[in-house]
């Protein structure tokens, strides 16, 4: 085998993400921001496709974060500018700032002020500069980080008091304040950018603690912080981003949602989590439901989500019984599901995967959304290295685009 470089996405420390927002705003603007806040994107260890099912998911907020520097102002302007678009300043008046109005990743940050004045707020105009390590595309919530980072700024520079802050051991302060803030959120995402995600990424990134992962119920919005600490068990987590670039405003992701709510329908549930929690009345209902002309397609569907949902809970009772090897299998499971019977993995996604099991990690999947974007694998932390230069090779050998790779430590949420 040759040997194949592998290549890394740093994740910035927090002064040093803050100082280039900051040094972006001064060059932008001409003056220095009111500060600079931050949120994390995040990887979520099981629970795909659940969230908008009402369902289980777990995720951690990743160390990469996006960093917003902002100062408010006294109209209604907004101009914002972005380190990763080369297209320079963008102007919106707050007025213009309808669901359809804005395009592109403007949507994203004026979104969050469109949501908070729908919900009553009084937000105003601002400047923006953001620079950010989060991979853009990467199925890395970068745009959940890019929401969380404005939105807590537009709770600090108007004084809002909705978010709290965060303890220096990364756990915040309002867990109930930050739930409705990630709503809003989600609202700036669902009807300014027009991608109908459910609210794991938002409340990964605005609801996680530092060291824990965020076992969130989405039925209710409630979460409990699960220790997560691979390190002491000779662990890691290995990111590895595909580079297939994916997008939830297309049309699959749609499509999948709309099956489970026609499923759901059906089945006369409020959600397929009703399907999931009786588990003896599933094998009657999923027979039901095959009859229909589409009911294949549909049956698996809701197998996925149900024994997704059922894999959470699994996944989580071996990290409070301190048996994370445990977890290994669930993983393995949960791509198997997502690929054959949710039908969201891709070649690359599937690649990494099979690579990652083949060089010795106790567990892979594909996380996020899919269709691109990354995979995560449970690996013996000795181990990164190799397993990350045998991913590597497995795509090169494929002729596939060189991916990046990440470790995942869980970090603080949004401040
Ligand atoms: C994307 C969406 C989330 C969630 C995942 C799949 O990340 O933004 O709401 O649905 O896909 O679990």
């Amino acid at each position: 085998m040759t040997d194949t470089a592998t290549v890394w996405t740093a994740a910035w420390d927090r002064p040093a993400g803050e100082e280039r927002a900051r040094e972006l705003f001064d060059a932008t603007f001409g003056t220095a921001p009111d500060g600079v806040w931050s949120a994390p994107g995040r990887v979520n260890l099981i629970g795909e496709h659940t969230d908008y099912n009402a369902g289980l998911a777990l995720p951690v907020a990743l160390p990469h974060r996006t960093y917003a520097a902002v100062a408010r102002r006294d109209d209604d302007l907004v101009r914002l500018v972005s380190a990763q678009e080369p297209s320079g300043v963008r102007e919106v008046r707050l007025a213009h700032a309808v669901p359809g109005a804005v395009r592109g990743w403007a949507a994203y940050v004026v979104g969050v002020a469109w949501a908070l004045r729908e919900a009553g707020h009084d937000v105003g105009g601002f400047d923006v500069a953001i620079d950010s390590c989060v991979p853009f595309g990467a199925g890395l919530s970068s745009s959940a980080a890019l929401e969380a980072s404005v939105a807590v700024a537009l709770d600090a520079v108007h004084g809002l008091g909705l978010a709290g802050g965060v303890d220096a051991d990364g756990a915040a302060r309002d867990d109930a304040g930050r739930a409705r803030v990630a709503e809003l959120c989600v609202r700036a995402e669902n009807e300014m950018a027009g991608a109908p995600t459910g609210g794991m990424d938002q409340a990964a990134s605005l609801r996680a603690r530092a060291g824990h992962a965020l076992l969130l119920d989405c039925r209710d919005g409630g979460v409990r912080h699960v220790p997560f600490d691979l390190a002491a068990h000779g662990l890691a987590l290995l990111v590895v981003d595909t580079r297939a670039e994916h997008s939830h405003v297309d049309g699959e992701y749609a499509q999948r949602r709309a099956a489970c709510e026609d499923a759901a329908r059906r089945l006369g549930v409020a959600s397929l989590r009703e399907v999931a929690d009786a588990a003896e009345g599933t094998g009657a209902a999923l027979a039901a439901l095959a009859t229909a002309a589409d009911g294949d397609v549909l049956v698996r569907r809701v197998r996925h989500v149900t024994s997704e949902i059922a894999r959470v809970r699994a996944f989580v009772e071996a990290l409070d019984a301190g048996d994370v090897p445990a977890v290994g299998p669930l993983m393995d499971a949960s791509h198997a599901s997502l690929r054959d019977d949710y039908e969201v993995s891709c070649r690359e996604l599937d690649v990494a995967v099979d690579a990652t099991l083949a060089a010795g990690a106790l567990g892979a999947r594909m996380t996020g959304g899919g269709f691109g974007g990354s995979a995560i694998a449970l690996v013996r932390a000795a181990d990164v290295d190799a397993v990350a230069t045998a991913v590597a090779a497995a795509f090169a050998a494929r002729g596939l685009a060189t991916p990046a790779f990440a470790v995942a430590v869980a970090g603080p949420p949004a401040a």
